[in-house]
């Protein structure tokens, strides 16, 4: 019964759901293929005996932060104690916003070390090593969307393997602290587990938070959550450096995988929905959760500007200024997709959201389906009508009525709460005529100031706005484009052309559940200066929204300009610079490269801010610093790297067709840097080539996702976290009934980086 030959294929397929969030995953790249006469003989001999499965020993995790720049290297080992060859599979799930930027695995005692190519490059160097018989692993990401890594190898009888990834972010300021997220999933309970955070910074931390290992499906931690009680801090004494050490034994682990699993299981009766029932049975497998770093710094008044070995980063967060006042217009999708939960979710959160403004901002709501309706707060006072009465305005041809914009008064505030506390949902989804009308009310508000301060008969003053107004536009939907003008491009370049001069808006789109248009909505707010968030649809949708609103809720200054002299900078080299507003608990970061023969940089940073008496005043600080000595390490250089690809990503994707074939496109210089710093982006690849295995493979076979695609489709993650990737190995064992099959989905959080 001796099988005559044994083939092991495995094959990496790394499906890729698209950020539209459509059902259809397509299929990226992949592949570690290998096959081996001596395997074939060891698998022989022991059929008969059970397999010892194959033991994960160590997890070590080791994370270096400096200036907010985290390097974080996550090493596995395991050993195959039986007498057959094994697979191992290594998976990290990381940050979306991070890049890979090194893979070593070690069989048995030989490295063997990933390079990071162009991706068709990448996929040139797979195929060739295949057809010569080559066992090659060709790992690709899609960087924004992809958020986690697997490979799967077979480590030899009675031998170990190791598995090293290292990935790099830059950590965002939200809500006044940064947030570093380490996810803990061994897969199993792991003898030796080890986390260790190094932060170092210029200025003294002056917030050091580490909450209870968290489940990664809730908003970010804040100072209310437990502190995690298991791990050590030391700090330096001049509180500039600390290290964070979290070491669970065996017995912590499996408290942790029970308080996830419990967490996984509440939820999820808690809405009854089966992605949660599907990822309880992810939970089984060894997940911990993620273990959480938060911090923030002491920073000097202006600012701080570090220099060093050729590139310069400056960080801008400033204090002690008051808010802007703001015109935000609130444009509400109440399709009948929204019904149920998600539109009680909407009013829980638009009321805490009303309740923060300031009574010195404007705010208007506008409510669509298949029409548009800009609500007038006397609405307030009449008796409630059903959504289907209003069909007059729910027609994507009625016109709508454009009402000023309301001051945010208490007796405003309270009209506008029983306008939400009405918001039903019904019709289609008129994504274009809500836009359009969005900036008409921004566009008349301002104008009819204008006309009307020459008319000094005019005394209805509550209606005009002041040209102070910081105007934001917060847009959120659950669907694609379905009633009036449904093209996602025209709809982009219409809006976006409407939205200009003077009073452009920020728009913020908010992509509510999975359904919404992911792709159309960032791009809408790439270009019109603001971002998009992910909505997740889940019990705590509400907060979700409320937290995202209160990022962008304080506007602090505008027109942000940041001015480094043209002989002190490299041309060309300083990342985005240049900013319509900065909000109260971020931060914005400039990098440089310094020009050969400069000796000091002298950056001038100009902008406006609020006076006191709710209008806007001119702001300016200055900076200067001599350049000295490289002196020590700080990670400008990669730091500066990371910025300029992510920014030069956006600027591709706000683009409407990529110019790919232009030397200078936002696409060739990501592709150029990338390469230079080994970063996997979209448009870059790992690949890994096994000198001298045997044996071709059939690499068609191989690529096959087979019934993956419908366990990949219909998956939704029901928190904060985005499912862009699925990824997934199958090991198929040519031989009776040696289908190992592995199919592994997961979700990851979705953090933007403006
Ligand atoms: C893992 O890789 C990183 C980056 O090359 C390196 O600094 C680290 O020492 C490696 N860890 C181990 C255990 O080999
Ligand atoms: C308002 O008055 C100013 C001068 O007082 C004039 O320049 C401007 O054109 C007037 N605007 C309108 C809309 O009439
Ligand atoms: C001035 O405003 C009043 C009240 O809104 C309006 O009736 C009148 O027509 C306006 N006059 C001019 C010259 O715009
Ligand atoms: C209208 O704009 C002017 C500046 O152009 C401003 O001084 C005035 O306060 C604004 N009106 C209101 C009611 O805010
Ligand atoms: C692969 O084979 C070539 C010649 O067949 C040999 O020179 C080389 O050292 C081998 N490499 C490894 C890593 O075994």
């Amino acid at each position: 019964m001796k099988p005559q030959w044994l083939s092991i294929v495995c094959c990496v397929t790394i499906l890729v759901v698209h950020s539209n969030g459509a059902a259809v995953p397509t299929q990226d790249t992949f592949v570690v293929a290998k096959s081996e006469g001596e395997v074939t003989e060891a698998t022989g001999v022991t059929t008969e005996e059970p397999v010892v499965p194959i033991k994960l020993t160590q997890m070590r995790v080791h994370s270096e932060v400096s200036l907010r720049y985290a390097v974080t290297a996550v090493v596995t080992h395991v050993r195959n104690p039986s007498h057959r060859s094994q697979e191992a599979t290594f998976h990290v799930l990381l940050p979306e916003t991070a890049f890979i930027s090194e893979f070593v695995m070690t069989l048995n005692g030989k490295p063997y070390k990933a390079y990071v190519k162009e991706k068709g490059e990448a996929k040139k160097i797979y195929s060739e090593a295949v057809s010569q018989g080559l066992g090659a692993a060709h790992i690709s990401a899609k960087a924004r969307d992809s958020n986690h890594f697997t490979v799967s190898v077979n480590v030899e009888p009675n031998t170990e393997a190791m598995f090293n990834l290292t990935y790099e972010e830059l950590l965002v300021r939200r809500i006044g602290v940064y947030n570093h997220a380490i996810n803990l999933h061994p897969g199993a309970l792991v003898p030796k587990m080890e986390v260790i955070v190094h932060i170092k910074e210029s200025q003294k931390i002056s917030v050091l938070r580490v909450p209870e290992v968290r489940t990664g499906n809730e908003i970010d931690a804040t100072e209310n959550d437990a502190h995690n009680a298991k791990v050590t801090i030391q700090k330096s004494n001049d509180d500039k450096e600390a290290t964070i050490t979290f070491t669970p034994d065996l017995e912590e682990q499996k408290r942790l995988m029970q308080v996830y699993a419990d967490k996984v299981k509440e939820s999820a009766s808690m809405h009854h929905n089966w992605y949660a029932r599907e990822e309880e049975q992810d939970s089984s497998n060894g997940v911990l959760g993620q273990f959480v770093v938060q911090y923030d710094v002491d920073r000097p008044a202006n600012g701080e500007v570090l220099v060093n070995d050729g590139y310069f980063v400056h960080f801008f967060a400033p204090k002690d200024l008051k808010p802007l006042s703001k015109l935000v217009v609130f444009v509400l999708d109440t399709s009948s997709s929204m019904s149920g939960r998600k539109i009680e979710q909407l009013r829980a959160a638009m009321h805490s959201i009303l309740a923060d403004l300031h009574p010195s901002d404007y705010f208007s709501i506008v409510e669509f389906s298949s029409g548009v309706k800009v609500h007038k707060l006397s609405e307030a006072q009449e008796e409630p009508q059903s959504h289907y009465s209003w069909s007059s305005w729910d027609q994507s041809d009625a016109p709508a009525a454009l009402v000023p914009p309301a001051r945010a008064s208490r007796d405003n505030v309270d009209k506008a709460q029983v306008i939400v506390s009405r918001l039903s949902a019904n019709g289609g989804t008129n994504i274009y005529k809500a836009l359009d009308v969005a900036v008409d009310v921004i566009n008349k508000a301002y104008a009819k100031n204008k006309t009307d301060s020459n008319n000094t008969t005019n005394t209805i003053k509550e209606e005009a706005v002041g040209d102070d107004l910081q105007p934001i536009i917060i847009f959120l939907t659950d669907g694609d484009a379905t009633v009036g003008e449904t093209n996602p491009t025209r709809i982009l370049s219409y809006i976006t052309e409407k939205n200009s001069g003077d009073r452009k808006a920020a728009i913020y789109s908010l992509a509510f559940g999975q359904d919404a248009d992911r792709n159309l909505l960032r791009k809408l707010s790439l270009r019109n200066e603001g971002f998009m968030r992910q909505i997740y649809e889940a019990a705590d949708a509400a907060l979700q929204l409320r937290n995202f609103y209160q990022q962008v809720s304080s506007p602090l200054l505008a027109h942000v300009n940041f001015a480094y002299p043209p002989d002190q900078v490299k041309p060309g080299s300083v990342t985005k610079h240049s900013f319509t507003a900065t909000f109260a608990g971020s931060e914005v970061v400039v990098a440089g490269e310094l020009a050969p023969a400069a000796s000091e940089l002298e950056p001038q940073v100009t902008a406006f801010c609020a006076d006191d008496d709710h209008g806007r005043k001119r702001f300016e600080v200055k900076n200067k610093v001599a350049v000295k000595e490289r002196n020590g390490y700080l990670p400008l250089e990669r730091l500066w790297a990371y910025l300029s690809i992510k920014q030069l990503l956006d600027e591709r994707d706000a683009l409407d067709q990529s110019n790919s074939n232009d030397e200078n496109s936002p696409e060739k210089r990501a592709l150029a840097i990338a390469l230079k710093y080994s970063f996997v982006t979209p448009l870059t690849s790992l690949v890994v080539v096994k000198p001298n295995a045997t044996n071709a493979v059939d690499a068609e076979s191989a690529d096959k996702p087979g019934p993956l695609l419908a366990q990949a489709a219909p998956f939704a993650p029901a928190y904060p976290f985005v499912l862009d990737d699925v990824a997934d190995y199958q090991v198929d064992a040519l031989e009776e009934d040696a289908d190992m099959g592995k199919e592994n989905s997961y979700q990851h959080e979705d953090v933007f980086l403006q």
